[in-house]
């Protein structure tokens, strides 16, 4: 009985080994494992052996069912994975990071903007792109056939309504729903009938700044403006304010950093001058204030106007605004 169940081990061991497939593999666990086996019948069988031999014949078969049923396991894991693999499934490959989505370039030069200028004191103000030519121009010490209107290339929707040009005109929105002191940023999107270039968008975006208390003074502006770039560049950052001109300010500046693509050496984001304008400023015309009916005996001042796009092409080292709105993923993935 022990001899047939060597012989009986060693069949079962290498038919288990040969199985090609996992049907297979199963017709051979029925054949050796199965309830009509011969190993079972042995089993079954063991109650008519005398007491001696039913020890050792059963020590023999519970070895061998033991043994045969972790083979048979071996042989299943080692066929399904083989199966898997030419099925195309190759389990030993490294894993796939998804790809998750991110804030666009703006979005988040912006949220460094906001954050700077409400450590500053500053609070968020916004106000509608369809606008009318009161707020856009008028307000702003800007009358119709007056020349400076020809600066800001506008799309009409039609008499009254336009694109805002800039974020200007929601300086006049909140001066006329409140009373000073006030102190806001107004940020978004602004339009111009322009042809595209490098450097120039038909839809760009801005953030406009706006104090009005008594007593304010331009060396507060200053301090502002430079306090803000400090944060937004580092200590080190050379800045340029030369004398400008808007009709809403008197007197008016406008800002350059020094070129920090190409380090002030010259390049095509700064035509080569080395410098950036990044933005306007001044303080508020004593003929804004009358517009929205405050005493410019009373109150003054300041206000500023500044590019958002250019801001985050220094930052992202990006030498065409234009990317910022083909959201071609090539592009927004290097950022
Ligand atoms: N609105 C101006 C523009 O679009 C920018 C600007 C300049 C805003 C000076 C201001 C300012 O508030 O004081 O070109």
């Amino acid at each position: 009985m022990l001899d047939r169940l060597k012989e009986l081990g060693s069949e079962a061991r290498a038919a288990l080994q040969s199985a090609a497939d996992v049907v297979e593999l199963e017709s051979v666990r029925v054949k050796y494992l199965g309830r009509k086996s011969e190993l079972t019948q042995v089993s079954r069988g063991l109650k008519d052996l005398d007491p001696d031999e039913r020890r050792s014949v059963g020590m023999a078969v519970n070895e061998l069912k033991k043994e045969l049923g972790v083979l048979l396991e071996q042989s299943k894991e080692r066929l399904e994975s083989a199966g898997e693999a030419s099925a195309g499934l190759d389990l030993t490959l490294p894993g796939r990071m998804p790809w998750v989505g991110g804030k666009h370039p703006l979005t988040r030069t912006y949220e460094r903007l906001e954050s700077i200028f409400r450590g500053l004191g500053f609070e968020v103000a916004l106000g509608p792109h369809v606008e009318d030519g009161f707020h856009n121009f008028d307000a702003l010490n800007i009358p119709p056939d007056h020349p400076a209107r020809d600066g800001w290339d506008t799309f009409y929707i039609d008499d009254e309504a336009l694109l805002r040009t800039h974020t200007s005109p929601v300086q006049i929105r909140v001066m006329e729903s409140r009373k000073p002191p006030i102190r806001i940023i107004a940020p978004g999107r602004v339009y111009r009938n322009e042809t595209p270039d490098a450097s120039h968008g038909s839809e760009f975006y801005q953030l406009e700044g706006l104090y009005v208390d008594r007593d304010v003074r331009f060396g507060e502006l200053k301090g502002v403006l430079i306090r803000f770039m400090r944060e937004l560049y580092g200590e080190s950052v050379n800045l340029r304010f030369r004398a400008g001109f808007f009709p809403f300010t008197e007197p008016s500046t406008e800002v350059d950093v020094e070129c920090l693509i190409c380090q002030g050496t010259g390049c095509s984001v700064c035509s080569g001058t080395g410098w950036v304008e990044l933005l306007g400023a001044g303080m508020v015309d004593p003929r804004v204030f009358e517009a929205v009916g405050y005493d410019p005996g009373e109150f003054t001042g300041y206000a500023f106007g500044l590019g958002v796009d250019r801001i985050c092409m220094m930052m992202t080292g990006t030498d065409d605004i234009r990317l910022f709105l083909e959201n071609d993923l090539r592009f927004l993935r290097q950022i």
